[in-house]
């Protein structure tokens, strides 16, 4: 089995600085991430900005800025929000790098070479903030003005000379494939949505535009820039440096495990881009994962209805693990999630202040004073010790498998339960009255110490800075965490003296409380 690992996000449009559903899907890669680091694997995590295309044209002329500083400056801002929310990204990729346009090229003139390509011309709709091209069954009527069903943004008439992709002739190949890999495509109500668009018949794709300029040239037609999203999912593969196959890290991590993405771009990741894969024979990522929106008062966040949820705002205010934890517990995986003050509150409050730092805190407190601020040598488990304890090696390889399966409700649940059990566990063993037995209190506080320690383990890849701010209560470091010692009921060296650390959330007070 190989143990190379390689994770995307999309690549954002620099045309407004980045919001909350960019962060989200930023910090559930992060999670993906780092999960796997900690299982051993060799991961690269790619994130970036795309950059090409009229979307962008328009909103530095609106500006009236020079596009490429335009590009640069709003990049940036995405560049200090991945360091903000303390992603482990291998790369930061933008689509007006040399090195990716020269991948692009190349992509182009193999598919020519191929006979994939040919000139035509396209008369449609186009969607210049989706940058997608919509059928007339795609567009309606809302307040006079047409509109893409799907996303509701205005769409425009085109009539122009354009290269087209032979998407059509890859029809039944995409459904063989998946067929072939039912785990391509998930959600599996994602998957559907997909097959049924495929099944209805696929046209041939506009794939250059001659109208405007700020894009990659269409090689020989200096007329010409290529399709934008052409442009944007060649950054997979650019990024590990294409054509050059031989290179080691297109070897190594090509093909992508994981295109995490939000359901808003699921066409062009499991239709387009696995046929133009098909087409210029390069192997086809394993998984699209096309996750929920975040809605910010029941609706889509957008500019145009002014709901933007700022992500700095509320790390400012609530620190950043507060606002991972939040994310990945509360918004169900999968399906869209409204984002409530109220319930980041109630969740630091409720899961990180009491369930876990006072586990933590009570813990410690209680080995300072009983067993001489050390890690106690002289132990006996218990069927109960052991029967909280074996609970993480019994569920460690299905814990796996659900991560492959992007089952991150199942990997929170799994936490929340263990945290909620160890509490249980330290009011019922009431090592406070079991002076007279230290055999038994050691063993407890021992029990208890490990479960801590296990739990800040699985706990690393949601909140890495509070895991290990606990973890400092055994000198335990990022190096030193392998998932795989979870299995292990004696990691923790005896007699090693216990560190006291700061409280590790602080209780928000409510209002209404
Ligand atoms: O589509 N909730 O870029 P984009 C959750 N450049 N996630 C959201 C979100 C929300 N409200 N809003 C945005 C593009 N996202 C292209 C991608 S990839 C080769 C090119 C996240 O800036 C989500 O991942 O519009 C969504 O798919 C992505 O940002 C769209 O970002
Ligand atoms: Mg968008």
């Amino acid at each position: 089995m190989s143990k190379n690992y390689y994770i995307t996000t999309p690549i954002y449009y620099p045309s407004a600085k980045p919001h909350m559903g960019h962060a989200y899907s930023s910090i559930i890669a992060d999670f993906f991430s780092r999960f796997k680091k900690i299982d051993g694997y060799n991961v690269y995590f790619l994130t970036g900005t795309d950059e090409h295309g009229l979307k962008i044209q328009r909103a530095a002329e609106k500006k009236g800025v020079d596009t490429l500083k335009f590009c640069d400056e709003i990049s940036q801002t995405f560049r200090d929000l991945s360091k903000t929310l303390n992603l482990t990204n291998t790369d930061f990729i933008r689509t007006t790098e040399e090195r990716h346009k020269l991948s692009v090229k190349n992509l182009w003139k193999e598919l020519k070479k191929n006979d994939e390509i040919y000139l035509s011309k396209y008369s449609g709709w186009y969607s210049v903030s989706d940058e997608a091209f919509y059928s007339e069954d795609e567009i309606e009527d809302i307040d006079g003005k047409k509109r893409a069903v799907s996303s509701k943004s205005s769409v425009e008439w085109l009539d122009e000379e354009s290269y087209f992709f032979r998407l059509s002739k890859w029809e039944k190949p995409l459904l063989k494939y998946y067929k072939d890999n039912p785990n391509f495509i998930s959600p599996a109500s994602r998957k559907n949505e997909v097959i049924s668009f495929v099944k209805n018949g696929l046209k041939d794709l506009s794939i250059s535009r001659k109208s405007f300029s700020w894009g990659i040239q269409v090689p020989d037609d200096k007329d010409h820039v290529i399709y934008v999203w052409l442009d944007a999912l060649t950054n997979y593969i650019s990024a590990l440096n294409y054509p050059n196959t031989d290179d080691q890290l297109f070897k190594q991590f090509w093909p992508a495990t994981t295109h995490l993405i939000g359901k808003d771009i699921l066409r062009f990741h499991a239709v387009y881009w696995p046929a133009f894969l098909l087409a210029a024979n390069i192997s086809l990522p394993k998984a699209v994962y096309g996750h929920g929106w975040i809605l910010s008062g029941e609706e889509k966040m957008s500019k145009s209805k002014g709901n933007i949820l700022d992500p700095i705002e509320i790390i400012d205010q609530y620190g950043l693990d507060p606002l991972r934890y939040y994310l990945i517990k509360e918004v169900s995986f999968g399906n869209d999630g409204n984002i409530s003050q109220d319930r980041l509150e109630d969740c630091i409050n409720s899961d990180l202040a009491n369930n876990y730092g006072n586990l933590c805190q009570r813990v410690i407190t209680f080995a300072i004073k009983n067993c001489d601020s050390k890690i106690p040598d002289k132990i006996e488990f218990k069927k109960d010790d052991l029967k909280i304890l074996d609970n993480f090696e019994s569920n460690l390889d299905l814990i796996r498998g659900k991560i492959d399966e992007h089952d991150l409700n199942f990997y929170i649940n799994f936490i929340v339960n263990s945290l909620f059990e160890a509490n249980k566990y330290f009011n019922d063993q009431e090592p406070w009255k079991k002076k007279d037995d230290l055999l038994r209190l050691n063993t407890i506080v021992y029990t208890t110490l490990e479960i801590v320690r296990k739990i800040s383990f699985l706990l690393y890849p949601i909140i890495p800075s509070s895991s290990l701010k606990a973890l400092k209560i055994f000198d335990i470091l990022e190096k030193d965490i392998v998932l795989d010692s979870i299995t292990n009921n004696e990691f923790l060296a005896k007699n090693k003296k216990i560190n006291s650390i700061d409280i590790l959330f602080k209780k928000i007070e409510k209002k209404d409380d």
